[in-house]
C-alpha cells in the first residue's frame, strides 16, 4: 500500500517534469551537431558555462572551431582564467546574422556574461561589434581596441532567443585571461573562523553539510555566514534538529552560484539554496533595504554585514542574524504539530538545483524541479541515490582537478 502510493506520487512527478525545462535552450545539443566545435564545446561543459547559457531567455554564442581553439588551449589556463575568457564569448543579447549586418550607426557594444557576472572591470566586458566594409563584420573586446575577428557564419539562429555563431578566432583580452585564484585552494572554515564566524564554521565541519560546500565550490558559491553572536544564541534550537535537520539549516546558508554584492543588489528576488530539493523549497528572498541588502525568510529577516572571501566563483557574506528556514522552524510555533517533518525524508536523497539564478522578474525557476528528484526520491528510502549522486560529483572534481593541473 504505501509502496503503491509511492509509486503513484512519482510517475506524476516525471509526467510533470518535462514542463518545467521545456523552453530552456541546450547549447550543449545545439553545438554538438557541428562536431568541428566540440572543443568549444567541451570547454563550456567542464566551465558550467553551458548552463548560464542555457538558463538566459536571451543570449548570442560566439563560438571558435577546434583549429581556432588550439591557440588558447596553448596557454594552459586554469579552468577559472577559461571560464573568464569563454564568457567574453556569450553576448547577453541576440544578435542573428541579419541583424550583425544591420548595426545602427555600424557600431555597437554587447555586454558579455563576463561582464554580467562582475568579474571584469572597466570595459572589459563588453565585446565592440563594427560593420566592416564588403560586408564583413568584426568582432573585439574592448579592452583590446581591435576589431579584427570576424563573423564566418550562423550555426542555429532561434530568432530573439538564442544565435549560435561561428567568429574567425577567439577575442584577445589580457583581462580575461588573466590568472583567476583557485578557490579550492581556500579552507573556508578557518576563513570563517578567523573572522568572527567560528561557531557556524564549527557546525558545519561537524556535518555532511560540508561536503555539499566542498562540492560546489568549483561550480560557483555564495555563503551567508552568521556571525558568532547570532549563531550562539540559536544554538539550543540548532542543537534541538535532528542530523538531517541540521544539515538542512547549514545548506540553506549556501547558494550554488556566485553572487557578487553588487550582483545581489542588482539581482534581488527569490533565490534557491544548496538545501533546496524537488521536495522542499528551502529558499529565501534577496531584498536591497537602502544601501543594505537583506536575506528575508518567512521567519527572519538578516542583514549582510561584510565580506569575507570575494574570489569568483566563491563569495562569502557575514550576516547579523541565522537565517531560519520555514521548512524547519514554522511548525514549531504551533503546539500541535509533532517535532516529526524536519525534513528528514527528504534531505536523505540529495538533489539540488545546480544553477537557480532566481531573479524575482523571471520565471520562478524556484519551484521548478528538475528530472533527477523522482529517481532521488525513490532511492531514498534506501540510500542508494545519494551514494551515486556523490560519487559522480566526486569524479567530475577529480576530471576537473585535473585538467587545471
Ligand atoms: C543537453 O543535451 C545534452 C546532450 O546533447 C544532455 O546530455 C544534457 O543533459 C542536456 N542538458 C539539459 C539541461 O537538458
Ligand atoms: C547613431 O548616430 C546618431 C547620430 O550620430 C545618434 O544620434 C544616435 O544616438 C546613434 N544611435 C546609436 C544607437 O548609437
Ligand atoms: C569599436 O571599435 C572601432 C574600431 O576600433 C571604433 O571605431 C568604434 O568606435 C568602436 N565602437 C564602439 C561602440 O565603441
Ligand atoms: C523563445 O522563448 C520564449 C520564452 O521562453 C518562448 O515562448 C518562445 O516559444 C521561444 N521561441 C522559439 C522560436 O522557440
Ligand atoms: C580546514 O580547516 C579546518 C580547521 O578550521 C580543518 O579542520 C580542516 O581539516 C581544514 N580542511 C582542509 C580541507 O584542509
Ligand atoms: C527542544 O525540544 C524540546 C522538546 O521538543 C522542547 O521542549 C524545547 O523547548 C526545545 N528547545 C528549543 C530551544 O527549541
Amino acid at each position: 500500500m504505501q509502496l503503491r502510493t509511492t509509486v503513484v506520487f512519482i510517475s506524476t512527478l516525471v509526467i510533470l517534469l518535462p514542463g518545467a525545462t521545456v523552453e530552456g535552450h541546450n547549447i550543449t545539443s545545439i553545438l554538438a551537431k557541428f562536431p568541428e566545435f566540440s572543443t568549444f564545446n567541451h570547454y563550456l561543459t567542464i566551465t558550467h558555462l553551458a548552463n548560464e547559457i542555457n538558463n538566459r531567455q536571451t543570449i548570442t554564442v560566439c563560438a571558435v572551431n577546434n583549429a581556432g581553439m588550439s591557440d588558447l588551449l596553448s596557454k594552459h589556463l586554469s579552468v577559472y582564467a577559461m571560464k573568464n575568457v569563454l564568457s567574453l564569448h556569450v553576448l547577453v543579447d541576440y544578435f542573428g546574422a541579419k541583424k550583425l549586418h544591420q548595426i545602427t550607426n555600424g557600431t555597437s557594444l554587447a555586454a558579455t556574461i563576463f561582464q554580467a557576472t562582475g568579474t571584469a572591470s572597466g570595459s572589459s566586458g563588453f565585446v565592440n561589434i563594427t560593420d566592416l566594409k564588403g560586408g564583413k563584420v568584426g568582432f573585439g573586446s574592448e579592452d583590446s581596441g581591435t576589431t579584427d575577428v570576424t563573423f564566418v557564419k550562423s550555426l542555429q539562429e532561434v530568432p530573439y532567443n538564442i544565435s549560435v555563431i561561428q567568429i574567425s578566432s577567439m577575442l584577445p583580452s589580457a583581462e580575461a585571461e588573466a590568472p583567476t585564484p583557485e578557490p579550492a585552494a581556500v579552507n573556508i572554515t578557518s576563513l570563517m573562523s578567523a573572522h568572527g564566524c567560528k561557531n557556524f564554521a564549527d557546525a558545519l565541519l561537524a556535518s555532511d553539510a560540508m561536503k555539499t560546500y566542498d562540492d560546489d565550490i568549483d561550480g560557483g558559491l555564495s555563503v551567508f555566514c552568521p556571525l558568532d553572536d547570532a549563531f550562539k544564541g540559536f544554538l539550543p534550537k540548532y542543537k534541538n534538529l535532528t542530523v538531517a535537520g541540521k544539515q538542512s539549516l547549514l545548506e540553506y546558508h549556501g547558494v550554488p552560484v556566485y553572487q557578487s554584492m553588487s550582483m545581489l543588489k542588482s539581482n534581488n528576488g527569490l533565490t534557491n539554496t544548496l538545501a533546496t530539493d524537488g521536495a522542499s523549497n528551502y529558499d529565501f528572498t534577496v531584498q536591497n533595504d537602502g544601501q543594505d541588502v537583506t536575506i528575508k525568510t518567512s521567519i527572519v529577516t538578516a542583514k549582510i554585514v561584510g565580506t569575507l572571501i570575494d574570489q569568483q566563483p566563491l563569495v562569502i557574506f557575514t550576516i547579523d542574524k541565522v537565517l531560519l528556514p520555514k521548512e524547519l522552524f514554522k511548525r514549531a510555533i504551533s503546539p500541535a504539530a509533532a517535532p516529526a517533518p524536519v525534513a528528514g525524508a527528504p534531505k536523505a536523497s540529495k538533489k539540488k538545483h545546480k544553477y537557480p539564478p532566481a531573479p524575482a522578474s523571471s520565471e520562478s525557476p524556484a519551484d521548478s524541479p528538475d528530472d533527477a528528484s523522482a529517481d532521488q526520491e525513490a532511492d531514498s528510502n534506501n540510500g542508494v541515490g545519494i551514494k551515486g549522486f556523490k560519487v559522480g560529483a566526486l569524479a567530475l572534481s577529480f576530471w576537473v582537478a585535473s585538467l587545471v593541473t
